[in-house]
């Protein structure tokens, strides 16, 4: 049996997520950074997650290239930064329109996210149109604030 791209997409929309800016730092392509909500933790001890990043992403080159990642998750008020960091924009104006710092590894911190965690990739695995990247946390920061929320195709807020 196969199953359609589109009955799959439809299937996969429901699905409630949070969303991440998922960035990294390169000598040789700079900063980079898309938004991302294939996002999961892995394991506790030692602390990794993963992401999962289309091999047509720019960024999936800059990460391959640093061996380094930092997953932003975003906080109620910034659609536009999701926006911004989903195509249409060059990396030089996402980065520019955006306060941010590089974190121990060198991968941009957004400053505003709710939580952040500088990574270290230690596998690689390719399926299909994606690559699952697992990271080991180096560092965590939280901040206060309520998270973004995609579900249907659109952005929803926590109702209470
Ligand atoms: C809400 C939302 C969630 C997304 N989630 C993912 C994802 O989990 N993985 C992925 O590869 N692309 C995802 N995308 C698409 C990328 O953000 C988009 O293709 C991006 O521009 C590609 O990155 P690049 O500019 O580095 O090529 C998502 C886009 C949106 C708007």
């Amino acid at each position: 049996m196969t199953v359609s791209v589109d009955d799959f997409k439809k299937a996969l929309q429901m699905w409630a997520s949070g969303v991440t800016v998922v960035t990294t730092q390169s000598e040789k392509f700079g900063v980079q950074g898309m938004t991302v909500t294939a996002f999961t933790s892995v394991s506790v001890d030692p602390p990794q997650i993963l992401v999962c990043i289309n091999d047509a992403a720019d960024t999936k080159v800059g990460i391959h290239e640093s061996r380094y990642f930092a997953v932003n998750v975003l906080n109620s008020d910034q659609q536009d930064l999701s926006n911004q960091f989903s195509g249409g924009s060059s990396q030089e104006q996402r980065f520019q329109n955006t306060n941010w710092r590089a974190g121990i590894t060198g991968a941009p911190i957004l400053s505003d996210s709710l939580m952040s965690l500088d990574c270290k990739v230690v596998e690689k695995v390719r399926a299909g149109t994606h690559w699952i990247i697992i990271g080991e946390v180096q560092e965590c920061m939280c901040r206060l604030g309520d998270p973004l929320l995609y579900y249907r195709g659109a952005y929803r807020q926590l109702a209470g």
